[in-house]
């Protein structure tokens, strides 16, 4: 029998931890066919965790876009079920493999998205090792899950569970498009695009390294928010569909020096022309559909750089940031372990701001 420990939502206050026997079975959310409805609710065995594994008792976990193609279909059309989908999570480790050296029970971690890139540039192979999109490295929408001891990284001390939760992808995709391959510097401009999860991280962590941010959203509502986080300027592209002339305006004709593309080729072409020459164009997601011209990527010399998530290393330094800058990760929205439909077709309604999570 397991006991679980009560449950809180500050993430500090978690009482001891639990009591596992090896007949112990947990709760998992599988994908046995596509389609947010077909998500099915089961109970599966405990995982036991080998020689360098550590044992996760999820707490939250939290939904990227990545999550609902993967749950609809739309990521692999052909991947092999049944799987458990969600790739960022966020728990304290309940027991240790008898190798594992870096970790004890007790301790606050997340997974790394990637579960083997650890450092340098991605490869096929790493990317491979990517979470909650396949059965062979399951997601995070069980109760526990055994992860390489490598494979994880600490909690920031002053972030909860459910901010934690936030980070291994939407951040750490944020931080490396603008610290590592922007190589962002004070007094330098930056161009978000809408108010997703990667979007708020970028807008945050711009504002960090003491950089001009505009930031845009088909919303006024949420532009108001943008300017309470410290957006210096914000276009709103539905009342502005010409955000690039707009972004141009603001910058003297200049253009911005980063751009943090989450639009794809429905918004490539604007954001050609809102970068400077010389610029630097992190291509992160897709979005939208349109086309763009590429005869302006090199007429203006712009650097664009296609961006995948990050490695291990990058989530270190990211989390040295987050710590000393005190930086808190954008809750949109928590919803139940068992909310997780709810959750999605929230996410679906592109009504958020920042990250939805689930708390267990
Ligand atoms: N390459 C990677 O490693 C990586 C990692 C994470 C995510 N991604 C990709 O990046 C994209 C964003 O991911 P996410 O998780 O942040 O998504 P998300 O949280 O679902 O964000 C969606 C938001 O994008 C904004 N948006 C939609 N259409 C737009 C448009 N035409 N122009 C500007 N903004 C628009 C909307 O903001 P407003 O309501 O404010 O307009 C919407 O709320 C996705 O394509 C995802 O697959 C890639």
């Amino acid at each position: 029998m397991r006991t679980a420990a009560p449950l809180s939502r500050t993430g500090h206050e978690y009482g001891p931890a639990v009591q596992i026997t090896k007949d112990d079975s947990m709760r998992a959310f599988e994908i046995p066919e596509f389609g947010i409805d077909k998500l099915n609710l089961t109970e599966r065995d405990l995982p036991t965790p080998t020689a360098n594994e550590v044992l996760i008792r999820f707490h939250a976990a939290s939904l990227n876009y990545r999550d609902h193609m993967v749950v609809t279909g739309t990521y692999n059309p052909r991947m092999k079920m049944p799987a458990i989908p969600l790739s960022d999570g966020a728990g304290e480790i309940v027991a240790v493999g008898d190798a594992v050296k870096k970790w004890k029970k007790g301790d606050r971690v997340m997974p790394i998205f990637a579960q083997q890139w650890f450092d340098g540039e991605p490869s096929e192979a790493k990317r491979r090792t990517s979470l909650g999109a396949g059965p062979q490295w399951e997601g995070v929408l069980r109760e526990f899950g055994a992860f390489h001891e490598d494979s994880v990284v600490e909690i920031p001390e002053h972030l909860t569970f459910l901010e934690a939760a936030t980070l291994p992808c939407a951040a750490i995709t944020a931080w490396n498009a603008l610290a590592v391959s922007g190589g962002l510097k004070a007094g330098e401009t930056v161009l978000t695009l809408g108010t997703g999860g990667v979007s708020i991280f970028a807008v945050q962590f711009a504002k960090m390294f003491g950089a001009r941010v505009i930031a845009t959203s088909g919303s006024d509502e949420k532009i108001e928010r943008l300017r309470s986080m410290g957006a210096d300027e914000t276009i709103n592209y539905r009342t502005r569909e010409d955000w690039d002339a707009a972004v141009l305006e603001l910058t003297g004709k200049r253009g911005v020096d980063h751009v943090v593309e989450v639009g794809g080729s429905g918004t490539l072409a604007r954001s050609l022309n809102a970068v400077r020459i010389g610029g630097h164009i992190a291509m992160i997601g897709a979005l939208t559909t349109g086309s763009f011209n590429p005869v302006h990527i090199f007429m203006k010399s712009v650097r664009l750089q296609g961006i995948f998530t990050g490695s291990r290393s990058m989530f270190e330094d990211m989390n040295r940031a987050i710590s000393v800058n005190g930086l808190r990760p954008m809750i949109d929205r928590v919803f139940g372990f068992e909310e997780i439909g709810d959750a999605l077709r929230h996410l679906e309604s592109g009504s958020h701001f920042g990250k939805i999570v689930i708390e267990y």
